[in-house]
C-alpha cells in the first residue's frame, strides 16, 4: 500500500515522523510533502531520512523530470493523510485553493482522504474552520478527531493531533474500505425520465440525479473496478470516472441498463423512473382547444424488477422514496421486484431527498434486517448504504 503523508504547519507536525514510521511498520510505502510551513517544525532530511524517499515541497518540483509529480503521486497513491492538518490547509482543501504542492496533490486525488487536524482550541472550534470540516466531510474525507488536553499554547481543550494509534487505525479502515467493491462492476440508473406528449412537453419529476452521483461516487471511492450510470436528462455532474449513458425515457433507460445489467456484480436503481407514460406521442405540437384534455397513460415497465431477472447473480437494490416513515410498502416493494435490499427515505420531510443535499436512508434486507444510514450528506449516506449491502 502506498500512502501519501501530507504535513502542514502545526506544532504537532514532529509527531508526523512517528507517524510515518508506524505506517511503514504496518507495510506502506509513505511519501511525504511538507507545507512551506511545515518546514519551519519540521525538515524534509528527516523525513526522506526516515521513509527512505523523495520529499515534495515546490508545486513545480519534479523528482522525475518532466513528469509531474503532484499527478504522479496522487495516481500511485492508495490513500492520502493530511496529519496534522492545520485550519488554513482544511480550509483551502475544502474550497478548492491548490496554492502549494500538498493541496494541488490533494486536489488532483481521487483516492481516499484521512484528514487528523491539530490546532489551539479555539481555533478548532471556530463556526469557519467547524464548516470546512463538514464540507469535507460531506464529500467523503475522514476525519480523526482531535484530543483533549493541554496544547502548545497553554490552553486546554480540544486541538491536539490524536493519538498515532488511532490515525494509523483510521488509515487501515480506510485501505480496506477503499478496496470493499475491488474487482467489481456497478451498474447505477439515475436521475427523472422524461416521457413525451409531443415534440416539445414531456411528463417528468422533480428527480435531480444527485441521490445516483453520490452512489457512483461512493461506489468508486470504495474501489469499485467500473461504474455505470444510465441516467435521464439530469443537471447533475457525474463522476469523471464513471461510464455514462444518457437516456429519455424509461424505454431507453431500460435498454441500456439491459446491456449492461447481465455483467454487473451490483446494481442500484436510484433512478425515479416515471410510472406511466403517454400512450400516443403527438408528432408536432398539440394544439389547445377550449375543451378539456384527456391524457391516456399506459404503465412503463419496471426497470429494477427487469435488471434483478437478468442478473440473478447480481445484488440488485431499489430505493422507495415514500410519503411517511413506514418501511411496510418498502418491503412489499422489495418482494415483489425480487431485490436484494431497498433503501426507503421519507420524502414527506422536505429536508432531505428530492433536490436536497441531504438524505437519511433505513435500508432493509430480504432477510428482515434494516439498517439506517442516520442523516447527512447524499454521499455519507452513499457510502453507508454500500457498505451495508457489501459484495461478494
Ligand atoms: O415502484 P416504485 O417506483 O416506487 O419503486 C422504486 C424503485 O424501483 C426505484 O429503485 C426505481 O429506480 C425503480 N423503478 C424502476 N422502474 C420503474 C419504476 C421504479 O426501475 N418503472
Amino acid at each position: 500500500m502506498r500512502v501519501v503523508l501530507g504535513v502542514s504547519g502545526s506544532v504537532a507536525a514532529f509527531r508526523a515522523a512517528d507517524l510515518a514510521r508506524e505506517l511503514m511498520r504496518q507495510g506502506a510505502e509513505v511519501r511525504v510533502c511538507l507545507t512551506d510551513a511545515a518546514q519551519k517544525f519540521v525538515s524534509v532530511a528527516l523525513f526522506e531520512a526516515l521513509t527512505g524517499q523523495p520529499c515534495l515541497v515546490d508545486t513545480f518540483e519534479e523528482p522525475n523530470r518532466g513528469r509531474m509529480a503532484h499527478i504522479d503521486w496522487a495516481r500511485q497513491a492508495d490513500l492520502v493523510i493530511v496529519a496534522p492538518a492545520t485550519a488554513n490547509t482544511v480550509a483551502k482543501i475544502a474550497h478548492g485553493v491548490g496554492d502549494d504542492m500538498l493541496t494541488t496533490l490533494v486536489l488532483a486525488s481521487t483516492k481516499p482522504l484521512l484528514i487528523a487536524p491539530a490546532m489551539n482550541p479555539s481555533m478548532y472550534t471556530n463556526e469557519a474552520f467547524q464548516e470546512a470540516l463538514r464540507v469535507l466531510m460531506a464529500r467523503g474525507a475522514m476525519v480523526v478527531e482531535p484530543a483533549e488536553g493541554d496544547v502548545a499554547c497553554g490552553e486546554n481543550g480540544q486541538g491536539k493531533l490524536a493519538s498515532i494509534p488511532a490515525i494509523v487505525a483510521a488509515a487501515l479502515d480506510a485501505l480496506q474500505q477503499s478496496k470493499m467493491l475491488a474487482g467489481k462492476t456497478v451498474l447505477i440508473t439515475s436521475g427523472p425520465t422524461r416521457e413525451a406528449l409531443d415534440d416539445v412537453r414531456y411528463l417528468s419529476n422533480r428527480s435531480s440525479g444527485k441521490m445516483g452521483a453520490a452512489v457512483a461516487q461512493a461506489a468508486l471511492q470504495l474501489g469499485a473496478a467500473k461504474v455505470r450510470i444510465v441516467t435521464g436528462p439530469a443537471s447533475v455532474v457525474y463522476p469523471a470516472q464513471a461510464e455514462v449513458a444518457q437516456v429519455m425515457s424509461a424505454d431507453e433507460m431500460l435498454e441500456s441498463a439491459r446491456a449492461w445489467a447481465p455483467d454487473s456484480d451490483l446494481i442500484i436503481g436510484v433512478a425515479a423512473v416515471a410510472d406511466y407514460r403517454p400512450q400516443t406521442r403527438v408528432r408536432g405540437k398539440m394544439r389547445r382547444s377550449a375543451e378539456p384534455l384527456q391524457l391516456v397513460l399506459e404503465p412503463n415497465p419496471d426497470i429494477i424488477a427487469e435488471l434483478a431477472r437478468v442478473a440473478p447473480k447480481a445484488r440488485v437494490v431499489g430505493f422507495a422514496a415514500e410519503p411517511t416513515a413506514d418501511l411496510a410498502v418498502a418491503r412489499e416493494k422489495l418482494a415483489r421486484k425480487g431485490l436484494f435490499a431497498i433503501a426507503a427515505n421519507d420524502v414527506s420531510d422536505t429536508s432531505i431527498g428530492f433536490e436536497s443535499g441531504q438524505n437519511e436512508l433505513s435500508v432493509v434486507f430480504a432477510d428482515g434486517r434494516v439498517h439506517q444510514t442516520g442523516r447527512g450528506s447524499k454521499l455519507r449516506c452513499a457510502l453507508s448504504l454500500l457498505q451495508a449491502i457489501g459484495a461478494d
